[in-house]
């Protein structure tokens, strides 16, 4: 899966972070090194430790420092997407086979939690509080979206508002800390660490939309792994939403998604996707995503000007125009 490629500034940094990673995960047990480095080796495009580089880039930059953050940051997304594909029962991740579907999910759960403890491990390095507690505060947030998603897997009634809230646990929240404690790691203004955070939170939620329309309208190759995964598990995402609320769609739309539901996901859901992408579902989540893009870039207008300012911008575009 490929790694972000704007970011000419921060390649030789994020060479070491990557080098971190590969150092934070290793171990004296041969299974649990096995497991945790088939995820890492897959890649994925590192978006949270380049984050925290950029927050960093606000204050007194020190890459020794800020790679105590990065690393846990990167570790804990790691550990959730082990655990997201025992709950999606995801036999693909970063076109590899999952850890849950190489071995099993019990093996899965005990690579998640030996992640998170590495994170944890790594973040001891730090002596400021106010980090650990921001941290442990995003874990726990993320837990409840997760949790709040399985009771609503099938749920054809819920509202925007409900997913949104959902979203805002599982995915923005975690973006929108990295986006901040780079800038507390790096002292910087608090000011400077709130609007990171207001821009990283609205990008996240952008991401999780767009992460829900490629799930959709992806093709594997883009996203490494088949599309149509979040209807066939029943997580009826924000485009989902939209095509029930359109007249045109909305009755057959229902009775596929019963259908799926009675067959546990164990068949062809091509044509429940090709009705959500012929209604007004998918423009109507692409320009909501769009909204939130545009709130990020009005979180940047009030920090200083330069490089760093300029690369979060490409980043927030990229978000909406991204195919991976
Ligand atoms: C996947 O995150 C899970 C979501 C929050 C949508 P990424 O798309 O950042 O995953 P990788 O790290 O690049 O594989
Ligand atoms: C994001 O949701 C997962 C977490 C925040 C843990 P998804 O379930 O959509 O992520 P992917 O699509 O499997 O990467
Ligand atoms: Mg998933
Ligand atoms: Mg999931
Ligand atoms: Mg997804």
């Amino acid at each position: 899966m490929k790694r972000l490629d704007i970011f000419g500034l921060l390649k030789k940094d994020m060479a070491h972070i990557e080098q971190e990673l590969f150092r934070s995960i290793e171990g004296d047990h041969e299974l649990l090194n096995e497991t945790s480095m088939h995820l890492l080796k897959a890649g994925g495009k590192r978006l949270r430790p380049v984050f925290v580089l950029m927050g960093g880039k606000f204050g007194h930059y020190d890459l020794e420092k800020l790679k105590h953050v990065a690393v846990p940051l990167e570790l804990i997304h790691m550990a959730s997407l082990v655990h997201d594909d025992v709950i999606d029962d995801a036999d693909t991740r970063r076109g590899q086979l999952t850890v849950k579907s190489r071995w099993d999910n019990r093996i899965a759960m005990y690579t998640g939690d030996y992640i998170y403890a590495r994170a944890l491990q790594l973040a001891t390095e730090l002596p400021n509080p106010q980090i650990h507690q921001i941290l442990s505060k995003a874990m726990v947030e993320m837990s409840i979206g997760e949790m709040e998603q399985i009771r609503d897997f099938f749920n054809i009634e819920q509202s925007v508002r409900r997913y949104l809230l959902r979203i805002r646990r599982k995915t923005a929240l975690l973006i929108a800390i990295s986006c901040q404690l780079g800038a507390v790691a790096a002292e910087a203004d608090r000011k400077v660490g709130q609007l990171l955070y207001r821009y990283g939170y609205n990008v996240g939620m952008a991401f999780q939309i767009q992460d829900d329309l490629l799930d959709l309208c992806g093709t594997e190759k883009q996203i490494g792994k088949p599309p149509g995964s979040d209807m066939r598990q029943g997580n009826i995402t924000l485009p989902v939403i939209y095509a029930l609320q359109d007249e045109k769609v909305r009755v057959p739309l229902i009775q596929e998604i019963k259908r799926i539901h009675e067959l546990n996901g164990e068949c062809d859901v091509s044509a429940a996707v090709n009705m959500i992408k012929a209604s007004r579902g998918i423009s109507q989540a692409e320009n909501l995503g769009s909204r939130y893009i545009q709130k990020a870039l009005y979180a940047l207008n009030e920090l200083p000007d330069n490089r760093t300012k300029k690369n979060l911008k490409d980043i927030a575009h990229f978000v909406t125009k991204r195919s991976y």
